[in-house]
C-alpha cells in the first residue's frame, strides 16, 4: 500500500456502483435513477420522488396513491416516544434528539424483521422510518421546548402532514408548495458523508435502523447538513450587527480571519454551482414577505453571494439559499438540519437496500506514521 493510492478524505474515490443517483458535474445535473432531480422538483411531487428513490421507477397513480397511504397508516409513532421526549435534558439537541428518537425506535420493531436484511425486510423497515421520521423530528422538537405534541394527522398528505405537525395548522398553497420542493431537491445527493455512513454501516449486516441512526449523528455536523443552520445563523449575524450596508464588510472580516462561511463551497461541485441552490434561489424573493425582515435577509444573501464568487470564486451549495427559505417559512432553526434528515431518508434507505443486495464489507486501509519496534517494560506499570 503505497501514498499513491491515499487520497485525504477520500477526495475523488470511487466507493461504490451504484444505480441511484449520480452528480454529472460536467453538465452541472443531479441525475436521479436517471432523471434531473431539478425537473423531477419542478414537476413532482416529494412522495412520487421518494417513490422513485427507493423503488427505482415512477409510480403509476395507483402505486403512488398505495404508497402515500402506507405512509400515511404508519405515521404515528408509540407513546413510548412521546415519554422519552418529555424526558430529555432541555438542552438536548434537536438533531440528537432525532437520532435518539430512531435508535429508539428500532425496539418496537419485530425482533424477526430487525434482524432481516433482505430486500422485502428492508423495504417495510425503510418505509416505516420514512413515514415516522417527520413525527419524531417535530415532536421531540416540541417537547424541548415545551411546547404541546402535534400528532400525525393521516387524513392529511404526507407534506401536508409534516407542515401541520411544524405549524399546529394546515400550511397554505404557497408554504406547502415551496416546503415540498425544499424537500425534494434534499432527498437524495449520491454519496455524501451522510449515506456513505449508513452504507458503510449496513456494510456489516447491521440493520437499516443503525445505517439510519449513523446517518443523523453524520448530517449534524456544520460541513454538512448542520450547515443550513448555521448559513442563516451567519445572515442573521449580519442582519443585527448593521443590516445590508454591512454586509460586504462583515463577510472580508470573516475572509480575513479565515473563518469558513458556511453554506459555500463543496466536495463535489467545487467550483461549480449546485443545481439545488439555483434551483431554490429563485424562491427567496417570493416568500420573503412573510417574515418582517425578509428583504433585508435576501439583500444580505445576494451580497455574501457576491463577495464569496469574487473572494473565493466559491458558489453556495444547497443549504445557502435553504436556510433562509426554512426562515422565510417560519420554521425555527434548530429543526433545519432534522427536516433536512427527514427529506434525506428516502435516498439513505435506498442506499442501505442496495447495499444490503449486493453487500461486501467496507474495510480500507490506512498509511501508518505512527512509532514502531517499541517494547513494553518487563512489569506492570500500575498498581491495578
Ligand atoms: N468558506 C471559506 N473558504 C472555503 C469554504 C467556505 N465555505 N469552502 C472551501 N473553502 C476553501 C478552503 O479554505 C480551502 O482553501 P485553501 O486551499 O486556500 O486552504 C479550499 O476552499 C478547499 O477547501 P477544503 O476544505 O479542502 O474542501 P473540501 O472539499 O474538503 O470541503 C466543504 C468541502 C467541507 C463542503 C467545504 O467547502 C466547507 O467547509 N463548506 C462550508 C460548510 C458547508 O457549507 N457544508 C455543506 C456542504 S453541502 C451538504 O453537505 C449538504
Amino acid at each position: 500500500m503505497t501514498s499513491e493510492t491515499f487520497s485525504p478524505g477520500l477526495d475523488g474515490v470511487i466507493a461504490t456502483d451504484t444505480k441511484i443517483s449520480l452528480l454529472d458535474t460536467d453538465v452541472e445535473m443531479i441525475i436521479v435513477r436517471g432523471y434531473d432531480l431539478i425537473e423531477l422538483a419542478q414537476n413532482l411531487n416529494y412522495t412520487d420522488v421518494a417513490y422513485l428513490v427507493i423503488y427505482g421507477r415512477l409510480p403509476t397513480e395507483a402505486q403512488g396513491r398505495e404508497f402515500c397511504e402506507t405512509l400515511a397508516e404508519q405515521a404515528e409513532i408509540p407513546d413510548e416516544l412521546y415519554r422519552l421526549f418529555e424526558l430529555m435534558p432541555k438542552s438536548t439537541v434537536a438533531m440528537d434528539a432525532l437520532r435518539t428518537g430512531i435508535s429508539f425506535l428500532a425496539g418496537f420493531e419485530d425482533p424477526d424483521l430487525l434482524n432481516d436484511n433482505s430486500h422485502e425486510a428492508n423495504l417495510k423497515k425503510g418505509l416505516k422510518l420514512l413515514a415516522q421520521v417527520p413525527a419524531l423530528a417535530v415532536n421531540s422538537y416540541r417537547a424541548l421546548n415545551d411546547m404541546p405534541f402535534v400528532r400525525p394527522d393521516q387524513s392529511l398528505g404526507y407534506m401536508e402532514n409534516f407542515m401541520y405537525m411544524l405549524r399546529g395548522e394546515k400550511p397554505d398553497a404557497v408554504s406547502l408548495d415551496a416546503f415540498d420542493r425544499i424537500h425534494m431537491c434534499y432527498i437524495e445527493h449520491e454519496m455524501p458523508n451522510s449515506t456513505f455512513a449508513a452504507r458503510v454501516i449496513a456494510s456489516t449486516l447491521a440493520d437499516m435502523y443503525g445505517a439510519m441512526v449513523g446517518a443523523v449523528a453524520s448530517l449534524k455536523g456544520r460541513l454538512h447538513g448542520g450547515a443550513n443552520e448555521a448559513a442563516i445563523e451567519f445572515l442573521l449575524d449580519i442582519l443585527k450587527e448593521g443590516g445590508p450596508p454591512r454586509a460586504e464588510a462583515y463577510v472580508m472580516e470573516k475572509l480575513e480571519a479565515r473563518a469558513r462561511i458556511m453554506g459555500f463551497g463543496h466536495r463535489v461541485y467545487m467550483k461549480k454551482y449546485d443545481p439545488r441552490a439555483k434551483f431554490l434561489m429563485e424562491y427567496i424573493p417570493r416568500l420573503a414577505d412573510r417574515v418582517p425582515d425578509g428583504e433585508e435577509l435576501a439583500s444580505i444573501y445576494n451580497t455574501v453571494e457576491q463577495v464569496m464568487f469574487r473572494e473565493k470564486a466559491l458558489y453556495p451549495n444547497t443549504d445557502f439559499p435553504i436556510g433562509l427559505l426554512y426562515y422565510e417559512l417560519g420554521i425555527p432553526i434548530p429543526l433545519y438540519t432534522p427536516i433536512f434528515l427527514a427529506s434525506r431518508t428516502a435516498g439513505n434507505v435506498a442506499h442501505v437496500l442496495e447495499q444490503h443486495d449486493d453487500n461486501r464489507l467496507f474495510r480500507p486501509r490506512v498509511i501508518y506514521s505512527g512509532a514502531r519496534d517499541l517494547h513494553p517494560p518487563d512489569k506492570a506499570i500500575s498498581p491495578g
